[in-house]
Order: C-alpha cells, then sequence, then structure tokens
C-alpha cells in the first residue's frame, strides 16, 4: 500500500497501515534484543527532533530508534535556542530544512503544530504530541503493547480511564483501537470527558461514569495523567476527591474480582490517578509499553522514509 511519508495523527489511518506499523515494529524488536541492536537502514538519512515541550520517554525512544537505524540525527530543545529571541516556528523550521533534512519528528503544545508543519516542509513530519491533539506513536505503542499481552486488537475491551478532555494519548488510541477492531470505553469525571464523544469519536464508543463499571468490562484499562498543567480552575473538586472516586487501587481490582491489564503512558502521579504499588505490580505492563516504543518509533522513521513493506501474516493482525 502507498504510506504517507508524514504521521500526523491515527485518525483516518486505515487498518492495513496500522498493521504493517505494528508488524514491522515486531521485527525491530527482534533488532532489539539482539547482541548489537543496531541496523544500517536509515544510513544517510537525517532526522531533527524538535521538541518545543518537555519530554522524558518520547525524545530519548526517538533519539535511539534513530541511533538504532544508524540514521544521523540531532536534537532541539527551544532552550538556549533562538526561539527565546521570538523566531517562528515556520521560521525555525524552515531554516533546519536548509540544511538538508529528511524527516522531522516534533513535540509543540500547540494543536495542529504537525499538520502546520507538514504544509510548510518536504520533509516528512512525525508527529510526537502536539496539545490536546494526538500523540500517535504513543497509540501505536500502546496497540502493540496490548498485542504482546493478548494476541488480538479485534474484540478487546480497552477503557481509558481518566483526564480524557485534554489527553492527546486518548484521542490516538481511541482512533487506532477503534479502526483495529477494538471496543472502547472512556470514564472519568464528567468535567474532564470530551463534548459531544458520539460527534467526536462515533457512536460505538462507551461511556462509564462509575471506574468500578469500567474494571468490569475491561480487558485492560489504560489510565491517564491528570493533566493539572493544562486544566482550568475548577474542573476538579481536589486531587484527593479525583483519587478516591477515579483512582485506580488494588482493593477496587479486587472488588471487581478482575484481573485486568493496566497502562499508562507515563509520568504518572503515584496516588492520585493509579495507586503507586499497582504501577508497579504484577498487573501493570507500563514499562513493556515504554520498551515498545523504541521499537515503534523505528518502524515509524523506517515505513515513512520509504522503507520495505513486511507482509501480513497472522500475529493478531
Ligand atoms: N508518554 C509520553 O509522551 O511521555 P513523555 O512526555 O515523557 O514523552
Amino acid at each position: 500500500m502507498i504510506i504517507s511519508k508524514h504521521l500526523l495523527g491515527l485518525e483516518g489511518v486505515q487498518r492495513e497501515e496500522i498493521s504493517i506499523i505494528l508488524k514491522t515494529a515486531q521485527s525491530f524488536k527482534e533488532v532489539l534484543s539482539r547482541p548489537i541492536p543496531k541496523v544500517p537502514t536509515l544510513r544517510g538519512k537525517t532526522i531533527v527532533n524538535l521538541f518545543f515541550e518537555a519530554s522524558t520517554r518520547t525524545r530519548i525512544s526517538f533519539e535511539l530508534a534513530e541511533k538504532r537505524l544508524s540514521a544521523d540525527s540531532i536534537s532541539f530543545t527551544t532552550a538556549g535556542s533562538s526561539v527565546a529571541k521570538g523566531e517562528t516556528l515556520k521560521d525555525t523550521v524552515r531554516n533546519i530544512e536548509a540544511m538538508k533534512i529528511d524527516m522531522v519528528v516534533v513535540r509543540h503544545q500547540a494543536s495542529g503544530a504537525a499538520q502546520f508543519l507538514s504544509q510548510c516542509l518536504d520533509a516528512g513530519v512525525i508527529n510526537a504530541g502536539d496539545g490536546l491533539h494526538e500523540h500517535p506513536t504513543q497509540g501505536l505503542l500502546d496497540m502493540m503493547t496490548l498485542l504482546d499481552k493478548f494476541g488480538r486488537l479485534d474484540g478487546l475491551k480497552v477503557a481509558i480511564v481518566g483526564d480524557i478532555a485534554h489527553s492527546r494519548v486518548a484521542r490516538s488510541n481511541i482512533h487506532g483501537l477503534m479502526t483495529m477492531g477494538a471496543a472502547v470505553a472512556l470514564c472519568g469525571p464528567a468535567t474532564l470527558l470530551p463534548r459531544d464523544i458520539p460527534a467526536a469519536f462515533g457512536s460505538d464508543l462507551r461511556v462509564f461514569t462509575k471506574v468500578d463499571d469500567a474494571l468490569r468490562w475491561a480487558d485492560a484499562v489504560n489510565v491517564l495523567r491528570l493533566q493539572l498543567e493544562r486544566q482550568k480552575h475548577g474542573l476538579l473538586p481536589s486531587l484527593r476527591e479525583y483519587a478516591m472516586h477515579f483512582g485506580i487501587t488494588r482493593r477496587r481490582l479486587e472488588t471487581c474480582k478482575r484481573d485486568v491489564v493496566i497502562m499508562h503512558p507515563g509520568p504518572i502521579n503515584r496516588g492520585v490517578e493509579l495507586e503507586s504499588e499497582l504501577a508497579d505490580g504484577e498487573y501493570s505492563v507500563i514499562l513493556d509499553q515504554v520498551t515498545n516504543g523504541v521499537a515503534v518509533r523505528m518502524a515509524v522513521l523506517y515505513l515513512k522514509s520509504g522503507g520495505e513493506q513486511e507482509v501480513m501474516n497472522g500475529n493478531g493482525l
């Protein structure tokens, strides 16, 4: 199939393309387990990582993915750059592109920043999280982790719990999982749910108002961080009250009498949305998500650079 050179979001991305990325990521995961976890696949390509917003997991895993693929890569953060002198996003990236680059990975606080850059540049643009819009490689690594755990996405029940209104991770998960045939439910306080969910995501999306009902229903729960830095005042009475009604705790899981896989994109507000002991416990696949992030980003960089597509066969896809 024809794969676009950009990855701006998972909304509208076809099932076949997601399957190809996930299958390719499995192959790269095998590469990462070798004594020398490196291939010459992107030798000669130059990739710039533009991080206008803080990141630990995404930035490091893109940088590692680029090194594992033998690309030349440069990382840019706003501190110490001419952005501090008032240079615009467009001028910044057009100057960087003039140095002959092939691909840009961008994280930005503004929703739509990746789309905007794709219209200004000849280079491929990979969205590493833009405002409240999407975080497509997080959605892909979450799907890879679910596939590793359950062997399928089709028919899997995934509940996304927490601050969904401010979450680009939620949006990418919803679009990606629904495209792959999973059943998706949202659960959170009404003030932290998106407005008009059927119009935004279709009528197949469930909503639970009580977290215990979501836990009883789900095979896996993706617990989201309360994004206090993006919230307006007054959306929550207090963190204590949020933790009491929506925090995922061992006691709550035991009451629901279910084994459930616990995911979290990080960083975690321990003791708020997720009990600390549970984050590190037997139900958690949080560090598996981080491990899969490198393989998924290798697959995205490789395929978006025109790499050969894996033949689809089995593996739950
Ligand atoms: N999951 C995620 O995007 O984490 P970072 O903000 O640390 O990149």
